[in-house]
């Protein structure tokens, strides 16, 4: 029997996305695989009074079982509550990439899904937005939908080089799919090694310095689809202070580098109302554990390395909201 999200307590994206266009800000889309994750969003969430969107990969939904999910989901409106101040919540389907994916998470609870068809030729990616648009709507669900590719993994898709969006391509795209958000793609990617070295400059101090992110092409979209919901994947920054935990406590991480932050907090303040962060919580975590286990090789009792990672991990999130995404006290 179908689980409609409204029955979970939970929103869909609607009127979140249009105050954050309104108001200049965006909303956290944090990914998340377990308790302790889920945990740390909520925390970091209610404590700097942001609205937040519970992200779930196909690949987490494997991981955690597409039951307990929906049941962690109810438990994280009721937790919400317990922690005293009310927030509202999205579940995210991040990257769908097929129709029978997003109608197995919109039956099952989920409130909002995207449907990724990027990798896909242009009219195919129309047809498929379309379908699940449709049957999304039917149970009011939202649907996000993405033009031009990202470089890096998401799931079992990788693309070795990003292409930018179209900006001549959003305003039939939007039109004619009726998505309700659109990722796009300038410059951002996926994981801890978002450029090479070569594609870089150096600073004073040695760190690595990305190029900018491209402006123009957002300013292009947002002439043709004004206050239209917009959405940035690849929004790690990759703090180079947790890079430098995980390489002192026996780590190999080498060349990562993220998107500055400051670039993130210039996107917020545009039409991008949704900021997709993972793997800086992915740096979080490992980081917090590695040093727990380096220092005390003999712990074996998961509170005592989790525990840390998750305390890690809500500051991480608390400092996105209040510093970069400005989500802080918008709930
Ligand atoms: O965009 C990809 C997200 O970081 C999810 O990653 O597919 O490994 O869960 P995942
Ligand atoms: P990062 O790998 O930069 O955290 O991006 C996550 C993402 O886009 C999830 O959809
Ligand atoms: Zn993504």
């Amino acid at each position: 029997m179908a689980i409609s999200y409204k029955d979970l307590g939970l929103v869909n994206t609607k009127e979140l996305f249009e105050k954050a266009v309104a108001g200049g800000y965006a909303i956290p889309a944090y990914n998340f695989n377990n308790l302790e994750q889920m945990q740390a969003i909520l925390l970091a969430c209610v404590e700097t009074k942001s609205p937040v969107i519970l992200q779930v990969s196909s690949g987490a939904r494997k991981y955690a079982n597409a039951t307990l999910l929906r049941n962690m989901a109810r438990g994280a409106v009721e937790y919400v509550k317990e922690l005293g101040y009310e927030i509202p919540v999205v579940l995210h389907l991040d990257h769908g990439d097929t129709f029978e994916l997003c109608k197995d998470c919109i039956d099952n609870g989920f409130s909002s899904v995207m449907i990724d068809g990027s990798h896909h030729s242009y009219e195919e990616n129309v047809a498929l937005t379309k379908k699940v648009v449709e049957y999304a709507h039917a149970h009011g669900v939202t649907v996000e939908g993405e033009l031009g590719v990202l470089a890096g993994v998401e799931d079992d898709v990788v693309a070795e080089e990003s292409t930018y969006t179209r900006p001549e391509e959003v305003e039939d795209f939007v039109k004619r799919t009726g998505v309700d958000s659109l990722a796009i793609s300038i410059g951002t990617s996926h994981g801890a090694h978002k450029f090479t070295p070569e594609q870089c400059t150096k600073n004073e101090d040695g760190i690595l310095i990305p190029p900018p992110l491209q402006f123009e092409i957002l300013e292009e979209i947002e002439k043709r689809i004004p206050g239209f919901p917009i959405v940035l994947h690849g929004s790690s920054s990759v703090p180079q202070d947790q890079v430098a935990i995980i390489n002192a406590n026996g780590g190999a991480l080498k060349a990562a580098v993220g998107i500055p932050e400051e670039q993130l907090r210039k996107a917020a303040k545009s039409a991008v109302c949704k900021i997709n962060i993972d793997s800086d919580g992915r740096l979080a975590m490992t980081a917090a554990i590695r040093k727990t286990f380096n220092e005390n090789p003999g712990e074996f009792d998961p509170r005592k390395y989790l525990g840390p990672a998750r305390e890690s991990l809500k500051e991480l999130y608390m400092h996105k909201n209040e510093n970069v995404l400005g989500s802080a006290q918008k709930a």
